[in-house]
């Protein structure tokens, strides 16, 4: 099916599409490991239903470094990135009915259509109308909604790293945050929020569970809180390498997690031996993948990424495989782009692991639900925010967010448009 919005609009500076007589600042995609904030065109209205919101607070994801990697495919030079943000209401197109000029509102990371097949199900990230990439549905069987900032590969929408951002479909993409909400606490729904939501409740988290989650991330560290929150009895959370601080860090906010520092194991063991010897040598109930499949381990997964023969490692799956029990679950949330080798299809078929792509999160099936947990505070989203930036300094915080520079775990992002930080959020760091 082909998109019903115009696609493939990642800088609105090329292309005429934008309004080059006022610019404005983005953080733009340079090639591998290069990224620049710079001065381009501002967006205009294009498609009937769209909105353009004045950016008031983005973000980085882990999904992010993928880009700055190149480990997903598809990006062309000056692709605006960034696919968490709020803002305000600047303009509205003429089919535009719920959103107005002015109300404050958060975008969900996927461009939905509300009509399709995947939207009446709520599917949102599967909505059929906004990508027309040829690459993903031949190397898919099908493709996924249109992303915000994420490469041609899902669209190749403009991000909201920037000042200005156009909103296609804006009565089904924005979510109107409520005045108790500030920014700090409601920016997070894009994604992040929903993201480990979905990666506990679509990997089955029951009551009573072991939960033992991959990568300490901002991902990692939701979905442990979220596991909790869904009755499980003990969470297990496993980072190392650069990322180890990261342990402690969510461990001081969930006193009850355990944890499993990956690069500082015993002699002669591994992360199933561990976890088997933690839960009664059997395993745990439920593994989540919050980490990616371009983390090789060891040599011969790193020379067949390097090489071509893989785009993604198995290692990580193997190890969520052979460590659950009997029957376990395991979901993987953490981004894979295509092929791995040496996967451990005998362990899961012959003991009955399930093994669930969690897929793009459908943010937007939990958005309403999300938002009524925040402002009753059944959920923190602040536990995760540790710093404040300056889109000015974005490009400097690619490079930190991708060394995993320590206490840097969550960070909000402010424009020139932003109000001050709201009470319990960080203030601002200057780089
Ligand atoms: N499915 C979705 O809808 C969706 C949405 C958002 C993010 N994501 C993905 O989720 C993942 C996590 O996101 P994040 O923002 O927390 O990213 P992040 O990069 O900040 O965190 C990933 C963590 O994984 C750790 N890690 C690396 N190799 C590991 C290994 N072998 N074992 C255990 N831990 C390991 C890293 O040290 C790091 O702390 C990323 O892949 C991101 O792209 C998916
Ligand atoms: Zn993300
Ligand atoms: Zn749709």
């Amino acid at each position: 099916m082909c998109a019903s919005i115009t696609t493939d609009i990642s800088n609105y500076g090329a292309r005429g599409m934008g309004d080059p007589s006022h610019t404005m600042k983005a953080l733009t995609w340079q090639g591998k490991n290069s990224v620049k904030v710079v001065d381009t065109a501002r967006p205009r209205i294009i498609d009937q239903g769209d909105v353009i919101l004045r950016v008031t607070g983005s973000t980085i994801c882990g999904s992010d470094l993928h880009l700055f990697h190149e480990a997903i495919e598809d990006l062309e030079k000056d692709d605006i990135l960034g696919h968490e943000f709020c803002g305000i209401v600047d303009t509205v197109g003429p089919a535009v009915k719920k959103v107005k000029v002015g109300e404050r509102a958060v975008a969900s990371f996927q461009i939905a259509c509300g009509d399709c097949y995947y939207c009446k199900k709520k599917l949102s990230s599967m909505c059929e109308r906004t990508n027309s990439s040829e690459h993903a549905s031949q190397l898919y069987g099908r493709r996924t909604a249109g992303m915000f900032g994420y490469s041609h590969f899902t669209g190749g929408f403009a991000g909201g790293q920037a000042e200005y951002v156009r909103v296609p479909y804006g009565d089904v993409n924005l979510l109107k945050l409520p005045d108790d909400v500030p920014d700090e606490k409601g920016l997070y729904l894009s994604d992040v929020l929903g993201t480990s939501w979905n990666a506990v409740v679509d990997t089955g988290v029951e009551k009573g569970d072991t939960v033992a989650i991959w990568g300490g991330g901002p991902v990692g560290q939701m979905a442990a809180e979220f596991s909790f929150f869904h009755g499980a009895k003990r969470v297990i959370l496993i980072d190392g390498g650069l990322g180890k601080w990261r342990l402690e860090h969510v461990k001081k906010i969930l006193p009850k997690l355990e944890t499993i520092e990956y690069t500082n194991l015993p002699k002669g063991e591994t992360v199933t031996s561990t976890l088997k010897k933690m839960c009664d040598g059997r395993g745990p109930d439920v593994a989540i993948e919050c980490a990616a499949g371009e983390y090789t381990k060891g040599w011969a997964h790193y020379f067949e990424r390097l090489l071509g023969m893989e785009t993604d490692t198995s290692e990580l799956l193997n190890e969520m495989i052979t460590s659950v029990r009997g029957f376990g679950r395991c979901g993987v949330t953490g981004v894979y782009t295509g092929y791995c080798n040496h996967f451990n299809i005998g362990s899961m078929m012959e003991t009955g692991v399930h093994l669930a792509g969690n897929g793009q999160a459908p943010v937007q099936k939990y958005w309403h639900d999300l938002l009524k947990c925040i402002q009753e505070e059944r959920i923190q989203p602040l536990h995760m925010v540790t710093h404040r930036f300056k889109l000015e300094d974005m490009d400097k915080v690619y490079e930190l967010y991708n060394r995993r520079e320590p206490g840097v775990q969550k960070i909000f992002v402010q424009t020139k448009f932003s109000a001050p930080p709201s009470p319990g959020a960080p203030a601002l760091t200057k780089l």
